[in-house]
């Protein structure tokens, strides 16, 4: 990618989106049809005001202005809607905390997620994916959302637990994981709590699945703590870590898990599914896919880590799928002193927040945004692409941790699938748009599974 840097000064346009209603302000078009509204701000600037309920925000529209935010973290620290909210599930967990206690808290986990490790992850997601499917039947319609939530809850409870998620605690995070994660997007976007006191169903379903998720993770906590054997997992390692400020409590063991969980296990599962998605309408790139499949998994062996360099083109299809449905499509930031953003003032405390779906379908970015052709991402052609305008991870500090192990465990599980099962529509279905909620990608995504190979029945 060019250096953004690099690219001549410009003069910014600074404006305000049309639209606001009373009291919601933009809030009702983001909940409603939050892609069509996020595609119609850059028109109106490089940096645009937008509504929510009193609150004014401002939107970063060009990707220099997202990458000065991204790149001072100090100035533009986490908070806003979106983080206040995680906030009170997450708690100061690696993803929500502030900057001071940031370097601490990325010390603390970064050792989880280190090359040997991620080596360990990918083997360990080829051999699920290939269970996975030997379970399905030729003809069988699958919702491949739930099958890659299933896929990704074993990877990272992997990663965080080793063994200690059985079949059953599993099936209870992605039973809870899908009321809070819709329940926490309304709750962004709804600029008042008033409505989400009221004891409705909906409001009830997130209450109960956020106590469930409590429990379940204090419950392998305390069993941990009775456990004299080794694990090599990331509860291990919180439990063993000591700095300077001591070793983490209960409650920041308790943070840091159940921010994983959230963050690893629907993103990787919705960029999968999405991928599925796409490939469905998109036959070339499909046809591509099971070719290289055949010719890297001979026999239909199961994929490793170390076939992830002959995974060019299934690799590709990923950064695609990431460009055009990027799991993680909005996140807000707030100012912690007087600063200057596009030739703008902003005083302390104004929100600020970038999008990579806005940033990622920017035609001056990407031309033919709205197409799905891996093929941008041949070295080549990447080499164009303008630097901060691909940013499905973010960048700087705050940059995701788990990136290598996201694109190594949808890489692997892309490739294994693909060299069983076509995944297609049912013809009777019209494919759904993606709906956003704290993740975008489809929440449901149902499909028939037409074997590539002749099926032995085992
Ligand atoms: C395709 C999958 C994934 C996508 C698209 C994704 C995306 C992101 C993005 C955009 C951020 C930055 C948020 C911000 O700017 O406020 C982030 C941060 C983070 N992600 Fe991911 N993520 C993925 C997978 C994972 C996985 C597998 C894990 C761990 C198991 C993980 C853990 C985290 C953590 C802990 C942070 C906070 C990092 C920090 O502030 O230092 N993510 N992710």
């Amino acid at each position: 990618m060019t250096d953004a840097m690099t690219e001549p000064q410009r003069v910014w346009t600074v404006g305000t989106a049309p639209g606001i209603f009373p009291f919601a302000g933009h809030a009702i078009a983001l909940f409603r049809r939050p892609l069509d509204f996020l595609n119609s701000l850059p028109a109106h600037g490089d940096l645009v005001a937008i509504r929510l309920g009193p609150v004014r925000a401002w939107m970063a529209c060009h990707p220099q202005v997202a990458h000065q935010v991204l790149m001072d973290p100090h100035t533009f620290d986490k908070g806003g809607p979106l983080f206040d909210r995680l906030r009170a599930l997450m708690g100061n967990g690696l993803v929500t905390c502030r900057q001071d206690t940031h370097r601490r808290q990325r010390r603390l986990l970064q050792p989880a997620f280190r090359a040997a490790r991620i080596a360990e992850y990918a083997r360990l997601t080829g051999r699920e994916a290939q269970a996975l499917c030997r379970e399905w039947r030729p003809g069988q319609q699958v919702d491949v959302t739930a099958a890659m939530m299933a896929l990704t809850t074993r990877v990272t409870s992997a990663v965080l637990f080793s063994g200690s998620l059985d079949a059953e605690r599993a099936a209870t995070v992605r039973e809870c994981l899908e009321p809070v994660v819709r329940g926490l997007f309304v709750r962004t976007v709804v600029p008042f709590d008033a409505p989400f006191r009221v004891p409705t169903p909906a409001n009830r379903r997130y209450r109960d699945a956020l106590a469930r998720l409590d429990a379940l993770v204090a419950g392998i906590i305390a069993e941990r703590a009775r456990d004299a054997t080794r694990h090599d997992d990331l509860l291990a390692v919180l439990l063993a870590a000591t700095d300077g400020a001591g070793p983490p409590g209960e409650r920041e063991i308790r943070d840091q898990l159940v921010t994983l969980l959230l963050t690893g296990v629907e993103t990787t599962a919705m960029c999968l599914a999405s991928a599925f998605d796409l490939l469905a309408e998109n036959p070339e790139a499909e046809r591509r896919l099971h070719h290289e499949a055949d010719e890297v998994l001979t026999g239909h062996r199961t994929p490793d880590h170390d076939d992830l360099p002959r995974l060019g083109h299934t690799r590709r299809v990923i950064t695609e799928t990431l460009r055009v449905r990027p799991p993680g499509w909005i996140f807000t930031r707030i100012t912690t002193r007087a600063t200057e953003l596009a030739g703008r003032r902003l005083p302390p405390g104004t929100i600020v927040l970038y999008s990579p779906y806005l940033l990622h379908h920017d035609p001056a970015s990407f031309p033919d945004p709205d197409a799905f052709l891996p093929d941008r991402w041949l070295p080549e052609r990447a080499a164009g692409v303008p630097g901060g305008a691909m940013l499905p991870f973010s960048a700087g500090n705050r940059k995701c941790v788990g990136d290598t192990l996201a694109v190594a465990e949808a890489t692997v599980a892309l490739a294994a699938v693909a060299a069983h099962w076509r995944l297609r529509r049912p013809p009777t279905r019209r494919p759904a748009p993606p709906r956003p909620a704290v993740t975008l990608g489809p929440r449901s995504l149902q499909m028939i599974c037409e074997p590539r190979w002749p099926v032995r029945e085992s």
